[in-house]
């Protein structure tokens, strides 16, 4: 019998206000949308979905740290701490866990600020632009990698 992957998505900073803000850059779809929209996917690829969103740099870091040998693999969205924050990759590498970064917008397509992320290299690929879907195709590409197994 197939196992139950455990996989984690944390999102960072204004994500919560996913669907008021600047809509026109992250659409309309609200986290929570967001999230039974993930949960949907999820009950089709047989994973088990856990979600954290802060905007509190530390409670994403302890996330991480909690998740180890309890998570398979992590999808994070780290938003504007995806420029600025070694203590959220530290917190990565320090767990080995795998993950993938997703960014709702293209970040190579706005301010030059948010063309550098500390995340990227040591990811095992980034989403950038695609939307909300991105979320969707990082979970398909996981159960490609680890859902059969
Ligand atoms: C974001 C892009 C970041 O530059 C920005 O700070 C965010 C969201 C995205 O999903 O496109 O808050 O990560």
């Amino acid at each position: 019998m197939k196992q139950n992957k455990n996989i984690l998505i944390v999102n960072g900073p204004n994500l919560n206000l996913l669907g008021t803000r600047e809509i026109e850059i992250y659409g309309h779809l609200s986290l929570l949308d967001l999230l039974e929209k993930l949960e949907k996917e999820a009950k089709k690829l047989n994973f088990k979905l856990q979600h954290l969103q802060s905007n509190a740099e530390h409670v994403l870091i302890d996330t991480i740290h909690a998740s180890k040998n309890k998570i398979d693999y992590i999808i994070i969205n780290p938003a504007a701490f995806t420029h600025t924050s070694i203590a959220i990759r530290d917190a990565l590498i320090s767990v080995d866990i795998p993950f993938i970064e997703v960014h709702i917008s293209n970040i190579y397509s706005r301010e030059n600020f948010r063309s550098h992320s500390w995340l990227s290299d040591i990811s095992k690929g980034v989403i950038s632009g695609l939307g909300v879907d991105g979320y969707i195709w990082a979970l398909k590409t996981i159960f490609n990698r680890i859902g059969k197994i």
